[in-house]
């Protein structure tokens, strides 16, 4: 039966757990109601920080055909929040519980052409993705961009499976991955699909509506967790509800309204239904738009931000600081 959007939580038991990559840990997990997983799905799984629980969303890597054993692949991020922190302690016997896999990236089987596009742990959405379509024998080049050779998991397993279909891009090695020449490349019945850090998705995004290419065919996942800067502690002010509430560098916005009791609207959490949109009333200091919801128009027009995602910084350029006396970022907001 095909992964579905609809929540089922059961126990999953990890039975092996070995490093793939810099900092990036492979989990293999065996859930307690196997479901097969579609390309493209992937499991929320429940993690523990600092004693408190809160859900985290991990692509599935692998699975068996019956879904009796998932993969996923983690990079314990420097800047996170406590989610792969605590997903690299896991150890064969731990158990946690997980849902069966949801799916809203699903892959359409019959285009002419695909590519797939990968940036850094981004791999671990596409790698299932593109297994399907060489079994398919569908016509695809799979774009693998990272930094470092050995920051690059599973590299030498898909260059094995895919042979000329892979094409790899990387940073140190000056063969850094050129968004212009990659979109230009692209033939109108080309559907991409792509995974990575915002950059290179905002980059996409941009030169795919330059060239006026069908949106449709652009698809994407975003775990919502990357940004162009470093988070940084902040305020946020809801006026209308008397809120002065600090938003700590290991958590969204969202959250941290949550915690002080405000009424929020909220759906994916991870910057791409804009349903937590809130308006910017004031700002001191600059927003640091980590969706893919609102145009780089509507970005610019800082009117109004992803909470979920979306966080002030006290300055987007280095160049001018324009942070309050306190030396944080302040957003007063409205919320609908
Ligand atoms: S909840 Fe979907 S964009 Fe924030």
């Amino acid at each position: 039966m095909a992964a579905t959007n609809i929540e089922v939580w059961q126990l999953g038991t990890v039975v092996e757990v070995r490093s793939v990559a810099t900092d990036i840990k492979r989990v293999v997990i065996e859930p307690s109601q196997p479901k097969k997983a579609e390309p493209g799905s992937h499991v929320d799984v429940m993690v523990n920080i600092d004693g408190h629980e809160d859900k985290r969303s991990y692509s599935i890597v692998e699975s068996s055909e019956d879904g009796a054993r998932l993969v996923i692949s983690v990079l314990k991020a420097p800047l996170s929040r406590g989610g792969s922190r605590f997903i690299h302690t896991l150890q064969p016997g731990d158990q946690l519980e997980i849902t069966q896999p949801l799916q809203n990236f699903p892959l359409r089987v019959g285009a002419r052409r695909y590519t797939l596009l990968a940036g850094g742990i981004g791999i671990t959405a596409m790698i299932n993705m593109a297994r399907v379509l060489r079994n398919l024998k569908a016509d695809y080049t799979f774009v693998y961009a990272g930094r470092t050779r050995t920051a690059m998991a599973y590299l030498e397993e898909l260059h094995e499976l895919h042979g000329a279909n892979l094409v790899v891009h990387i940073d140190d090695e000056g063969t850094s991955l050129d968004v212009n020449e990659l979109v230009a490349g692209t033939t109108e019945d080309t559907e991409l699909y792509m995974c990575g850090p915002i950059r290179l998705m905002d980059a996409v995004r941009r030169t795919w509506t330059e060239r006026e290419l069908s949106y449709p065919n652009l698809r994407f996942e975003t775990f919502g967790n990357s940004g162009w800067y470093d988070p940084e502690e902040f305020i946020v002010k809801i006026p209308s509800l008397g809120l002065q509430v600090p938003v700590g560098a290991g958590h969204s916005m969202l959250e941290a309204l949550e915690d002080a009791g405000a009424d929020m609207m909220f759906d994916c959490r991870k910057g791409e239904c804009g349903l937590c949109e809130v308006r910017i009333l004031q700002l001191e200091g600059d927003i640091d738009h980590r969706d893919v919801f609102y145009s780089a128009r509507q970005k610019s027009a800082t009117e109004k931000m992803a909470c979920c995602v979306s966080r002030a910084v006290t300055s987007k350029t280095g160049l001018a600081a324009e942070a309050s006396a306190t030396g944080q970022a302040i957003v007063t907001i409205a919320v609908s």
